[in-house]
């Protein structure tokens, strides 16, 4: 038996690619090790979302040659985003790397690894997602957690000015309607009571077969009906795809939580069309609009780039302007980072004492909206669905609606349930609270 390291960095693709691999490696003897100095393989997950992202890769291998001086070498693989846009170039600033394999290709990695000799290094970096799911398909996905991801699309034809995702990942492509639901079963088969379904686009999930097309809603409908199955989710999306039937699922899923992440980068109509974001701000106020119709409950997150080429304060206020608006509840801010190889690359930057005030500005008023809106669920109980027990505390994880985490005093055999927690303290992610035994008997 031989031991496999895998560390992630990246977006929640990554993980579940981390776990695929896991599944896929298995076969050729390979089992997980938390334990970094004593693998036969050390394998990097990588993000290029951002310029830090690639330089943690070097610093990263850096360390692993440190803990290795002595012994003998792990087969180094390089997988992921920056695998895929770096290539060849990545061996030849740190030979101690021995393979890279970008994310389309991970259905070669068995392969690979067994004929791996460590004077022939290799790179796979081919857009291949068919076979890629093809080969994953036939691999039982062995995540057993409470709640699960579950890749339904990848990749992107979006081409916004300052993203890498496109060259990264590829073209836009959905996997089969037939085998997401198969993969679905299985997961909860193992304990899964929750799943996010993920994509760099979600919602332009589309596959057809024969006479049928289906869509991210059809794919919701679906695993709605399957009893185990307590909560549904999914992420990212992106305000183009958010049509009608989807949002409608706001008022017949059951199933599906009333917190839509929808990433809008700017609220200013320049930005988003320098950063050729095909929508405007009108257009995200609509589907905000629609959806608060559908349900009033659900609440909002989003992404925000500040200081993009060409921000002026005004473009900026605006933006501030629509967090005032839409009280986003849990977001995501950074400071424009270029990108070699996109558009945006070589235009001028904003200052950078400027789009770091900016940056500082809008997250203290998005922290504003997150703390007043869990201060208001002090008192109250909220539905938590329970995850797992915390190391070396007599304490429980869970999530609540809204996808906060929720920590409270409770009992292993609430793990995998949905519970009512009353909420005594909050803090800016989390809260925490006991279980609300009244509510709970109420409810059973
Ligand atoms: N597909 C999603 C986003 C995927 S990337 C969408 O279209 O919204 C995740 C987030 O990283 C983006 O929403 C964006 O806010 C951020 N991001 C992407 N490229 C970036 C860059 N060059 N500099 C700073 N942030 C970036
Ligand atoms: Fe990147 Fe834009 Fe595609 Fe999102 S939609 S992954 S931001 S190119
Ligand atoms: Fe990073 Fe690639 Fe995800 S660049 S954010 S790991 S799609």
């Amino acid at each position: 038996m031989k031991k496999i390291f895998i560390k992630t960095f990246g977006c929640q693709m990554n993980e579940y690619d981390t776990n695929r691999i896991y599944d896929t490696v298995k076969n050729i003897g390979y089992f997980k090790t938390n334990d970094l100095s004593d693998a036969d393989c050390y394998l990097l997950n990588t993000c290029h979302i951002r310029d830090k992202s690639k330089e943690k890769v070097y610093d990263e291998i850096g360390r692993v040659r440190k803990i290795y001086r002595n012994k003998k070498k792990p087969i180094v693989i390089i997988s992921g985003c920056v695998a895929q846009a770096e290539s060849g170039e990545m061996i030849k600033r740190e030979p101690y790397i021995d393979i890279i394999v970008g994310p389309q290709s991970y259905h070669k990695l068995n392969k690979i690894i067994e004929s791996f000799n460590h004077k022939k290094k290799r790179e796979l970096t081919e857009f291949d997602t068919e076979n890629k799911f093809n080969y994953l398909d036939k691999i039982k996905n062995n995540d057993s957690k409470v709640s699960s991801f579950l890749t339904v699309q990848e990749g992107c034809d979006k081409f916004c000015s300052f993203c890498v995702v496109p060259y990264t990942r590829g073209p836009e492509y959905s996997r089969p309607f037939k085998k997401i639901i198969e993969e679905a079963e299985n997961l909860i088969n193992n304990g899964t009571k929750e799943l996010i379904l993920l994509g760099q686009n979600v919602n332009a999930y589309f596959y057809s077969c024969g006479d049928k097309s289906y869509k991210l809603s059809d794919l919701i409908s679906e695993l709605e009906k399957i009893k185990e199955l307590k909560r549904i989710r999914y992420t990212t999306s992106h305000p183009r795809d958010m049509t009608d039937d989807l949002i409608e699922c706001y008022t017949s899923s059951k199933k599906l939580m009333p917190f839509v992440h929808l990433p809008i980068q700017s609220g200013s109509n320049k930005i988003l069309k320098l950063m050729n974001r095909n929508h405007n701000v009108e257009k995200y106020l609509d589907i905000y609009k629609m959806i608060k119709q559908k349900n009033s409950k659900v609440e909002f997150s989003s992404d925000f780039i500040i200081g993009y080429p060409g921000e002026t304060d005004n473009d900026f206020q605006n933006t501030i302007n629509l967090v005032k608006e839409i009280k986003f509840i849990n977001s995501f801010s950074f400071i424009y980072s270029p990108r070699p190889g996109t558009p945006a690359a070589k235009l001028s930057l904003v200052d950078k004492d400027v789009a770091k005030d900016r940056l500082t500005n809008i997250q203290s008023l998005l922290e504003e909206y997150q703390i007043k809106k869990n201060k208001s669920l002090i008192g109250s109980s909220v539905e938590v669905l329970v995850e797992n027990k915390l190391k070396n505390q007599n304490k429980y994880f869970g999530r609540n609606i809204y996808l906060n985490s929720v920590i409270f005093e409770g009992e292993q055999k609430y793990i995998g349930k949905v519970i009512n927690v009353k909420v005594t303290k909050v803090n800016r992610n989390t809260l925490f609270g006991k279980i609300d035994h009244n509510k709970n008997m109420r409810a059973a």
